[in-house]
């Protein structure tokens, strides 16, 4: 699984009608994506979603936020994918992303920051079968 991440396209993004730049940045980054869909998290999807965080302080903003409207998941391919993905997406405060990053350009708060990239092999794993079947990864 070492050349595979996760990422969503977070409801702030597709709220503010970015779907289409962002999968353009991640395609011309040399990203392939094998496996994708439109859809919504419900709190209680978005609750475990996000488990590792329950305790923190922002838990509620941030699942609250994720469940709120549509998002798009996808499962990407590309060697190194992790760690290139996260160089891509820039930092997870979007004040802090570098020029050029999905989050320099299209997030607005820390909290409402556009997409998500896995942060390891192991996540990026869980995180995939979390969204799909094995039928709907076509590699
Ligand atoms: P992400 O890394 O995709 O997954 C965890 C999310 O928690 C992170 O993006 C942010 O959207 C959110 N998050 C992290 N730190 C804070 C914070 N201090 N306040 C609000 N949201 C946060």
């Amino acid at each position: 699984m070492t050349n595979r991440t996760f990422t969503m396209i977070k409801p702030d993004a597709v709220e503010n009608g970015h779907i289409g730049s962002i999968l353009e940045k991640i395609n011309s980054s040399g990203f392939k994506i094998i496996a994708m869909k439109f859809t919504k998290l419900s709190l209680e999807k978005a609750e475990n979603f996000y488990e590792v965080h329950s305790d923190r302080p922002f838990f509620n903003e941030l699942v609250t936020f994720m469940s709120r409207g549509p998002i798009v998941a996808a499962i990407l391919e590309k060697n190194n994918a992790v760690e290139d993905f996260r160089l891509l997406i820039g930092s997870t405060n979007p004040s802090d992303a570098k020029e050029g990053t999905i989050r320099n350009l299209f997030a607005t708060s820390m909290g409402e920051n556009a997409v998500h990239g896995s942060d390891s092999d192991e996540n990026a794993m869980i995180e995939g079968a979390f969204h799909f079947s094995n039928e709907e990864i076509l590699s």
